[in-house]
């Protein structure tokens, strides 16, 4: 560990005399601890050579592969943003920071410097990073760097106030494979008196000028969700936000800003970020009069404080962020990898997602053991892996007015337990999963009757239900306990692989009465903190179950619940052709390989459109397959197809669940195509599913031009389902896969096609 200080070091003293640090400062940075990068395009570079401090500038610098980011101390002890973007040379000079001294007396430099983390004080009115109020009334906060640790490939730099004993530890880890940066900050009160942090961000981004910038972001809706919003940034401010208490399907916590008019998928810089936080959220995009651009992302200051007690500490959620300079494309490739190999349990040698079936859409909360076994046959026949019973096992469970809270079995559903059922789908060669709601409560259960007091609430004031269910106060140890407990008891009473873990509503009320009135709000980061320790801690007692985030849909997808989840449920709405929208929008952020995707009923619930079996699989086949469609009104002709489209599935389901993702045709706007290439990480072969919505004067499908693959490996192409265009070429070159195209013949309504190239071996 190597650790420095100013102030230890004499070169800032007292904040006085701080500015004579500048004159000290060289031109050009020289390692003095470290040395250099090796030269641009070696990947492998050691934990020295990737963090480097320039004790003579002042300057931290942190290179990836293809991405460098620095920062240093400017002449006032302010962390101050010099470069973020694609990878400098070792020799690049990096001018040492220095304030911007501003325009005007309206124009302070504290606001003019782009600043990693700052604290609000001192005229400042830019975001801040934190915010408190002391007991005597003070409310100014200015953070100066005192020192820093660079231990275990991440960097440490601790702020303190200028007066104040209140310090920050930033953390800064960037990721060996992806170049991902995580930036988060602990405040801890090393003075004699409590203090409220009122707002409190996990970190900054700052991007240098440029008229050119498009925000992107996603937004949605029940069964609506994952839409990409397109936006040019002026100056001004841009929020995005969550005030409900969990991350939301309004706005998902993801954030691209690419430097162009006219953002090409493959092509041009990206800068994109993500939270790792399932709880309320903001994420504040700032443009200043020079078309500089602040990103400071966190905890929502809505409704927001927090007691620190002296010798306590808070952490900030994670905020991580990346630069690509292949596109958006390119930035959602490196998401997906990072998800994959760094977030999700068990990564990087995570488990692939086994093709399920689920009974939601087939049986709603008409579940019972002869039901449950005669769908978990038919499944089995199509060579499903997985089949998990959803909603309506337990308590009084025999719609959405009652059962949430009794976690016991039925017993005129199941009366002899879920044994029997579990046991017939262990000797159908399946696993067993099962649907549990656990943070909530129908105000028709013994629960609620018993504990009232549990559910988020003011006293003496109505309490709104949604689905007829309130929200259990998990920020409470005694509801903590209790969740933990059943969950625990149901996972080692059966043997149970998997648990969809819902979540149907929003919050309302947010009260914790029996809390002390200062510490009341504190139940935004506490309930969220103990969902995650409960995740946590089943996970570790219950090493073989996986988990599925669910929130009515979509509504909880974060990189927060991904450490602790396996895949996600990305929305209601199963309709095929609504959901190539959806999962387009999904994969801008999160990775195919977490996220589900079922093949349910014709006409779809949804909007009584009429699809064919095959153009329902395709849609599915394009993340995590699950089936949930009633069985029981298949024809022999159905199953045969299926029982063919789940092995056509599994033969790459590995490319299609961690491969790379490329957009051939976005299914944005008004196209009446969606085209999506998935590349396996050894190059081996690619899955290219294309659909068609609705012919149009004759007009024939577009020529696919395929991305990703090798210019000299010579691939095979096979089409699996839908027709190749006549006289198709079916072994060329990667250059002429990718450069001369591939003919398809896509003809009608609602069409698909799925076909694959497989790479040959060089002889
Ligand atoms: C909402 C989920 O998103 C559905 O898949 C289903 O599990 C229902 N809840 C059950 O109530």
């Amino acid at each position: 560990m190597r650790e420095r200080s100013f102030f230890q070091s004499g070169v800032f003293g007292p904040p006085q005399h701080r500015r004579l640090g500048i004159f000290l400062a060289v031109a050009f940075c020289v390692p003095v601890i470290a040395p250099r990068c090796p030269a641009l395009g070696q990947s492998a570079s050691t934990e020295s050579e990737r963090i480097q401090y320039d004790d003579t500038t002042h300057t931290f610098r942190m290179d990836g592969a293809g991405v460098s980011y620095v920062f240093g101390v400017n002449q006032n002890g302010e962390l101050q943003s010099l470069y973020w973007g694609k990878r400098l040379r070792p020799a690049d000079p990096m001018p040492p920071a220095r304030a911007d001294g501003g325009t005007s007396a309206f124009d302070l430099p504290v606001n003019a410097t782009p600043q990693e983390f700052a604290g609000w004080g001192g005229g400042l009115v830019v975001v801040p990073n934190l915010k408190i109020t002391f007991p005597d009334g003070n409310r100014d906060l200015v953070l100066h760097y005192v020192s820093h640790t660079i231990q275990n490939n991440t960097l440490t730099i601790t702020l303190k106030d200028i007066s104040r004993d209140v310090a920050v530890d930033l953390t800064y880890k960037m990721d060996e494979e992806t170049d991902i940066l995580a930036r988060s900050a602990r405040i801890e009160n090393r003075t004699q008196l409590p203090f409220t942090i009122e707002d409190v961000f996990a970190a900054t981004w700052n991007l240098g000028p440029s008229n050119d910038y498009q925000l992107r972001y996603l937004t949605g809706r029940w069964a609506g969700e994952w839409n990409l919003q397109q936006t040019a940034l002026h100056p001004g401010k841009v929020v995005l936000e969550s005030r409900r208490g969990s991350t939301g399907d309004e706005v998902n916590p993801w954030f691209a800003i690419e430097r162009s008019s006219q953002p090409d998928q493959d092509v041009g810089d990206v800068w994109f970020g993500a939270l790792g936080w399932s709880g309320s959220w903001q994420i504040n995009v700032e443009t200043d009069w020079q078309n500089r651009v602040r990103i400071t992302g966190g905890n929502t200051p809505f409704d927001f404080s927090y007691v620190l007690a002296p010798g306590q500490s808070l952490e900030t959620p994670r905020f991580y962020g990346g630069y690509s300079n292949t596109g958006i494309g390119g930035a959602s490739r490196l998401l997906h990898r990072f998800e994959l190999d760094s977030i999700v349990p068990g990564a990087p040698h995570r488990r692939l997602r086994p093709v399920l079936y689920n009974s939601w859409e087939a049986t709603g909360f008409d579940v019972n053991e002869a039901g449950q076994e005669a769908l978990a046959e038919k499944a089995a026949s199509i060579g499903v892996e997985r089949f998990v019973m959803d909603d309506g096992w337990f308590g009084e469970r025999k719609d959405d007015h009652a059962g949430l809270g009794d976690w016991y079995v039925n017993p005129q559903k199941f009366p002899q337990g879920l044994k029997p059922l579990i046991d017939k789908v262990h000797s159908l060669g399946m696993d067993f999963g099962l649907w549990v709601e656990p943070e909530m409560v129908n105000p028709n259960s013994d629960l609620y009757r018993k504990h009232p007091d549990w559910v988020l609430n003011f006293a003496d004031r109505p309490r709104t239900e949604g689905r007829h269910q309130l929200v259990l106060n998990l920020a409470r140890d005694d509801v903590r306990a209790y969740v933990y407990g059943f969950l625990d008891k149901l996972l080692s009473e059966n043997d149970i692989s998997f648990l969809k873990w819902d979540y149907n509503r929003n919050w309302s009320e947010p009260g914790w009465p029996a809390a002390p009135v200062e510490k009341q709000k504190e139940v935004y980061v506490k309930y969220v903190h103990n969902l995650y320790s409960i995740l946590a801690d089943l996970r570790e007692k219950h090493q073989h179950v996986e988990i599925e985030s669910c929130s009515g849909g979509g509504a909880r997808v974060d990189l927060g619940i991904l450490r602790l989840t396996d895949e996600a449920w990305p929305s209601d709405n199963t309709d095929p052709f609504d959901r190539l929208g959806i999962q387009d929008g999904f994969t801008y952020a999160y990775a195919p390989g977490v996220m589900m995707a079922w093949v349910t009923d014709s006409p779809s619930g949804m909007n009584g459109r009429s699809t064919s079996l095959v153009y329902r699989f395709l849609s599915s086949m394009q993340g995590g397959l699950g089936i949930g469609a009633n069985l029981n009104k298949w024809t022999t002709e159905d199953f045969a197809a299926a029982k063919r489209l789940v092995g056509e599935y599994k033969a790459v389901r590995t490319t299609v669940q961690d491969g790379a993702l490329y957009r051939l045709i976005s299914p944005v706007g008004e196209s009446e195509y969606s085209v999506t290439e998935s590349v396996a990480r050894d190059g081996h072969q690619a899955a290219i599913f294309a659909f068609l919505h609705s012919s149009q004067k004759g007009q024939p499908y577009p020529q696919l031009y395929l991305r990703g693959l090798d210019p000299n490996a010579v691939y095979s192409l096979h089409a699996h389902e839908g027709k190749l265009a006549d006289g198709a070429v079916q072994r060329a070159s990667g250059d002429y896969w990718m450069h001369h195209g591939v003919s398809i013949s896509l003809r009608g309504d609602f069409q698909a096609a799925f076909f694959t190239l497989e790479r040959e071996e060089a002889q």
